[in-house]
């Protein structure tokens, strides 16, 4: 049995800090990392490169000294962004995508895109100057089946969107489906397109979330799909493949925002993820595969280098216990629990 494996240091591509009091306390937890993808759904969203400059100031604030992480800050877009500031920002190395979220698809989402025409422009500006584009893949309309929407999304927009604007990069965020991961999959050629997969994503099915109670920390968006899903998301995730690269889409939310009866979305797995992952690759008899999917293909993607540092992972003898829950101001944000023992233990190499 291997007891021990050494990575490059792992990125997470699809993050959330938050802001506040919420940032101070959980952007320790990501300090790891070497580099993140920072999520813009902030009240009210980083919509401009000056606020995005702004954010970033706030978040190496919020990092322990010595912190490896850098943030990689993405504009969130909206039916009036400025082309020209996503270029601008992208040139400066502010920023290192945009981020789509159809309007009301999930969190703080409601300046998203309702009408996919009106930032076509924008779109083709950034196919030009080669700024990525994240997406929250998921379609909205009330009368499709929460389960089928991100399969719904790849024919209705994401497929036809892709092909109005050739020479886009799109990633597409957290991944759900065997139909993302087929879809991903038949159209990377040329680096033309990359998915972030979670890690929860990789441990639950939506039985998790309904069976035998309802469970509202495993209840995120896009949200656990069936068993099947949860494989070909494994799979893929352990096979190497260039496209196929971490993103945690760590959520944290207050509890007293999540034990409602109308709870919001989003897992908080930043401190347990490595050792999380260790454990479902080494299951799977994949341990060597796992620094292709937590440090070298979101580098390839994003056409940066691998961190040249280092981690470890190490297998200890007994179970490695994480907290249960943190503090964060007057509130308390659940760490996400995989539903199994841990042994895998990260240390510096
Ligand atoms: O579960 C989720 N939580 N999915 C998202 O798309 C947004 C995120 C959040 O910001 O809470
Ligand atoms: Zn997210």
């Amino acid at each position: 049995m291997t007891n021990s494996i050494t990575l490059r240091r792992p990125d997470d591509w699809h993050l959330h800090l938050r802001d506040g009091a919420m940032l101070g306390a959980v952007a320790p937890h990501s300090a790891e990392f070497g580099r993140a993808i920072i999520m813009p759904n902030l009240v009210p969203p980083v919509v401009t490169g000056d606020q995005a400059r702004a954010y970033r100031d706030r978040i190496m604030k919020a990092l322990p000294d010595g912190a490896a992480l850098r943030p990689l800050m993405t504009l969130y877009l909206t039916e009036t962004t400025d082309p020209a500031d996503i270029v601008a920002s992208h040139a400066d190395g502010l920023i290192a995508a945009v981020k789509l979220y159809p309007a009301g698809a999930t969190t703080n989402s409601a300046s998203g895109v309702t009408d996919f025409d009106r930032v076509r422009p924008v779109l083709e500006a950034m196919a030009e100057a080669g700024v990525p584009l994240c997406v929250h893949g998921e379609v909205t309309d009330p009368e499709v089946d929460i389960f089928d929407r991100e399969a719904v999304f790849i024919d209705r927009i994401l497929d036809p969107l892709r092909r109005a604007t050739p020479g886009l990069r799109v990633v597409m965020e957290h991944v759900t489906t065997s139909d993302g991961v087929d879809y991903v999959r038949g159209n990377a050629s040329g680096g033309a397109m990359g998915a972030t997969i979670t890690t929860h994503h990789l441990v639950i099915n939506r039985n998790a979330i309904l069976a035998g109670g309802i469970r509202p920390h495993y209840y995120c968006l896009p949200v656990a799909k069936r068993e099947s899903h949860r494989l070909a998301l494994r799979k893929a995730a352990m096979s190497g493949e260039g496209p196929f690269f971490l993103g945690t889409d760590s959520a944290p939310h207050p509890d007293s925002a999540k034990l409602q009866p109308c709870g919001c979305a989003g897992c908080f797995t930043a401190p347990n993820t490595m050792s999380i992952l260790a454990h479902v690759f080494e299951e799977d008899g994949a341990l060597d595969r796992l620094e292709a999917f937590t440090s070298l293909n979101g580098p390839a993607f994003y056409a940066m280098p691998p961190n040249e540092d280092r981690i470890r992972l190490t297998r200890q003898e007994t179970e490695v216990s994480f907290p249960t829950e943190i503090a964060a101001g007057d509130e308390t944000v659940t760490i996400f629990d995989p539903g199994f023992p841990l042994f895998w233990q990260t240390e510096p190499a």
